[in-house]
């Protein structure tokens, strides 16, 4: 072949790798050089390189060696100073570079699996062994790092041909039976880049979740897809497929889609969008809230399984277990009712998770009714804005005022606190004046409460527009 047209192959072939940010490119050029200084091929392989044939940015990189993936890994670690986490029987490791970049480097293998939906034993074989393991055609395309081959496609089944198809295609019968991790990832990518599921992958899929793998997998593995899945941009509609495939049902059986629990997930998106704007401080976890929205109408006893089922953490669980019906029981008490004051909303909402609150804008919004839907937003924003009033007096303060501790010191101080949120004491004065009102009283919780209240009742009397307001 002439120079000038190998050097023309070589541009065409490096033209993909190249859209990468250039210090990425130079990052896998050196590391294709140490591939041929240690006599063995490297490739970056996976959803890299199908997001780049899709022209999308990628900077989740993983790497497959052919040769001793991990001694290679370590050799790129030693040289860039990156952290390594090694997984001896995955032959896999981690890489984390000084600026942050992740890369995966793996040993090109062969895997079995023992049983199905167990995690696989694996053997080294050749990159297009390696590729043929994989998911889906579309993910199971290389692209050489070695010097001279900088670049080149190694698209044995078709993968290229699938993306401009939009297919999922498994590359063998008995995948989602290997893995029905599967089953949510064809789902996942079906649904993220507006693909379709070759006919004979869709019946594949339905025939592995007839057979119930899914329940085999590990809680951790099923939380892990079902998590991955609801924090893609629009879980709205991987939520729909879910349902039409009859796959909630790996969640609980009594899991349903029905209309009201659809048009709740459907207006999430707004909520969320709507909370953004509001509390840009106020981080929400997305995927927990569309696993609440979800759950809205399930009882507690369903939610409790679907903890349990998909391990959940102590704070996932405490975030779903605020989404069942005791949301809807919440949300008539703050739309049902004349004006609240604010200190009320503050101790209807304060147990609550952010992620909760999310969930009760979207059921209201769900439900059409402007009127209420305004109100809600309002106590939304009372309420954020009272989380972040306090005290003057603490604990120390009043025992230093004589009183005795006890119970009635909780009383007292949320007596404050509520004051302090409806704006009828302003100040530490007003505060120790509040106190001293009551000091006879204070032995006795009841008296105590009742007494507070009686001089709250007053204050109110003279500022009622501490009250919210209905109107917008
Ligand atoms: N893979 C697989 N089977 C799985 C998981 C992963 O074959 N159950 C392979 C696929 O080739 C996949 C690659 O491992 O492309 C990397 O997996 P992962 O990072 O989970 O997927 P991505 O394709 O990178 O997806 P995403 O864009 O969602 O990160």
């Amino acid at each position: 072949m002439r120079a000038s047209s190998l050097m023309a192959q070589k541009t065409r072939h490096s033209a993909k790798l190249d859209q990468l940010p250039v210090r990425i490119v130079g990052l896998l050029r050196e590391i294709g050089v140490l591939g041929d200084q240690r006599g063995c091929h490297v490739y970056v392989v996976g959803g890299a390189v199908r997001d780049l044939l899709l022209g999308q940015m990628t900077l989740d990189l993983d790497l497959a060696v052919e040769g001793d993936g991990i001694a290679f890994a370590r050799a790129v670690a030693d040289r860039y100073r990156a952290g390594l986490v090694v997984f001896e029987r995955f032959a896999t490791a981690r890489l984390v570079f000084p600026d942050g970049l992740k890369m995966d480097i793996a040993t090109t293998r062969r895997e079995s699996y023992a049983e199905p939906a167990f995690l696989p034993t694996v053997q080294r074989a050749s990159i297009e062994e390696d590729l043929y393991r994989r998911d889906f055609t579309i993910n199971a395309i290389a692209m050489h790092l070695n010097p001279g081959e900088f670049g080149r496609r190694l698209d044995v089944y078709g993968g290229r041909h699938d993306l401009r198809a939009g297919r999922i295609r498994v590359l063998h019968v008995g995948s989602f039976q290997d893995d029905p991790t599967r089953i949510f990832r064809a789902i996942r990518f079906e649904q993220r880049f507006r693909f379709h599921l070759e006919s004979s992958t869709l019946r594949l899929l339905r025939q592995a979740a007839s057979m119930n793998l899914i329940q085999q997998l590990s809680g951790p593995r099923l939380q892990n897809e079902i998590l991955v899945l609801f924090a893609e941009r629009d879980p709205v509609r991987a939520i729909a497929r879910l349902a039409g495939l009859k796959l909630l049902r790996f969640l609980h059986g009594r899991l349903r889609y029905t209309a009201d629990v659809k048009r709740v997930v459907l207006a999430l998106p707004k909520a969320l969008a709507w909370w953004g704007k509001q509390f840009p401080d106020v981080v929400i976890d997305r995927t927990s809230v569309y696993l609440m929205a979800l759950s809205s109408a399930s009882s507690p006893v369903v939610i409790a399984a679907i903890i349990k089922r998909l391990a959940c953490s102590r704070e996932q669980s405490r975030k779903l277990s605020a989404g069942g019906k005791q949301a809807d029981r919440i949300l008539k008490r703050l739309t049902d009712r004349g004006a609240l004051r604010p200190s009320q909303v503050y101790r209807l909402l304060v147990d609550l998770p952010s992620e909760a609150l999310v969930l009760l804008l979207a059921k209201q919004m769900s439900r059409q009714q402007a009127t209420r839907l305004s109100l809600l937003r309002r106590y939304l924003m009372v309420y954020e804005k009272s989380r972040a009033v306090t005290t003057v007096l603490t604990g120390k303060n009043l025992q230093a005022m004589r009183l005795k501790p006890g119970p009635q010191y909780g009383i007292i101080l949320g007596k404050l606190l509520d004051a302090r949120i409806d704006g009828l004491i302003t100040s530490e004065v007003e505060e120790r004046a509040f106190v001293q009102e009551g000091l006879g009283a204070w032995s006795d919780c009841r008296a105590a409460s009742r007494m507070l209240d009686k001089f709250l009742r007053t204050k109110t009397a003279k500022r009622p527009s501490s009250m919210v307001s209905r109107e917008g």
